[in-house]
């Protein structure tokens, strides 16, 4: 799944409208096709603006200096590798290596050969709808950023035209690929709390630990990627924004993300503000409670959207279990799940005041991952059940 602006974006699924009863959704709906020209304008603007500066900051980025500007970070620890070094680590971009394709490029596994470290290496497609200012966020963000729920950036290759990103190699690949992908297998109550709390710890790197604090923007499944036992991590840094300073409360900024994750406030004003990721990290927990994508063509019109479709739900405590992923099989503590799904209702709130901070958030998800479900001990919830104990 790629990244594209929210509306009059590149891929086909940006024309499609979030479909719901909703008024306030509609009106969002005529607002973001009077938005969707106006945007397209900044695009041009923004991205011939930023050409010469990126031109400039690639070639910093190879010395290893500072760069100016809006991604402007404390020394890049990042490693500038050649190109031949790239093409030896995957064998000349063999495809047995190929990882997977995004809206960046394609991604092939590699071996250093000076160190034999297995590593991540996305190469930028350069007809691409992400480009080169991507690419350097990406370095500045991901160079200086040391979390164990961040996924490192070892190094990047800017020679020539090439520009390729050379990330740790995480073994058991995208969450997305686990919750959706052909060959999944269903992931139990414990590993998604633990994989949910883990990408709210990586989040509350970004927004509170780092500085200046930096806002995600494209918080989604495909996003995290898992390590050993489940071990998560956010990636794809290329449209991380340094967030708003002083007394401002937002960043403008275009519209992108991926749409299903984006939030309306956000899609409809262009305002970037950390509770933009609040409500994308929001979609991310529903998905991980319910095993269903945020945005699924596949669907009824009325159900394709996850959270138009999981707000009337949240209203009825009696529907909660309806919302559980079935593939569960009714393996799952029902507290827990009133309470993971408590804080999903809360970050996806249409008005972003009332949203939690990321803080709230590890806080909840740190409780409900540390408290193991063990189904040998809990009872098994009955599919077919009607109501729940208060
Ligand atoms: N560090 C990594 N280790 C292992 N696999 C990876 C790594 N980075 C990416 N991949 C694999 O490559 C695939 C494509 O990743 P990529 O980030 O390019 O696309 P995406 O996340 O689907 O979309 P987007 O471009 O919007 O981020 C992922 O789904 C994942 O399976
Ligand atoms: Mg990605």
């Amino acid at each position: 799944m790629g990244c594209f602006p929210c509306f009059g974006g590149s891929k086909k699924q940006s024309n499609k409208k979030i479909n719901s009863n909703n008024q306030q959704d509609d009106q969002a709906d005529s607002a973001s096709d009077t938005l969707k020209a106006t945007l397209n304008d900044n695009v041009k603007n923004e991205e011939s603006k930023k050409a010469v500066d990126q031109t400039v900051a690639v070639q910093q980025l190879n010395t290893n200096k500072k760069v100016d500007g809006d991604v402007e970070m404390e020394s890049v620890k990042a490693t500038s590798f050649t190109f031949e070094q790239m093409v030896k680590a995957t064998e000349n971009f063999k495809p047995d290596h190929f990882l997977g394709e995004g809206g960046f490029g394609k991604v092939f596994k590699g071996i250093l050969k000076d160190t034999g470290q297995s590593v991540a290496i996305k190469q930028l497609d350069r007809n691409g709808g992400q480009g080169i200012r991507e690419f350097v966020v990406e370095v500045m963000t991901l160079g200086s950023v040391d979390h164990p729920n961040l996924v490192k950036l070892i190094g990047f290759c800017a020679e020539g035209d090439q520009r390729l990103l050379v990330y740790e190699f995480m073994p058991l690949g995208s969450l997305d690929d686990h919750l959706h992908g052909p060959r999944r297998q269903p992931l139990d109550w414990n590993t998604r709390m633990k994989i949910a709390s883990g990408a709210a710890r990586g989040l509350e790197y970004l927004h509170d630990k780092m500085n200046p604090p930096v806002i995600y923007r494209d918080l989604k499944s495909s996003n995290i990627l898992l390590g050993e036992e489940y071990h998560p991590k956010l990636s794809d840094f290329g449209l991380a924004k340094v967030g708003p300073t002083g007394d401002d409360t937002h960043v403008s900024t275009r519209v992108m993300g991926t749409y299903g994750y984006c939030a309306p406030d956000y899609a409809m004003t262009g305002q970037l503000t950390f509770k933009s990721d609040i409500y994308s990290f929001g979609v991310l927990l529903l998905e991980i409670i319910t095993g269903r994508k945020a945005i699924d063509f596949t669907k009824s019109t009325r159900d394709q959207n996850l959270v138009a479709w999981a707000r009337p739900l949240f209203k009825d405590r009696k529907k909660f279990y309806q919302m559980v992923d079935p593939a569960l099989q009714g393996h799952y503590p029902v507290r827990g799940l009133y309470q993971a799904l408590a804080i999903a209702a809360m970050c996806v709130q249409e008005e972003p005041s009332m949203r939690p901070v990321v803080a709230d958030v590890v806080t909840a998800l740190s409780y409900l991952a540390s408290q193991t479900y063990d189904p040998q001990v809990h009872p098994v919830q009955n599919f077919r059940r009607q109501s729940y104990p208060e």
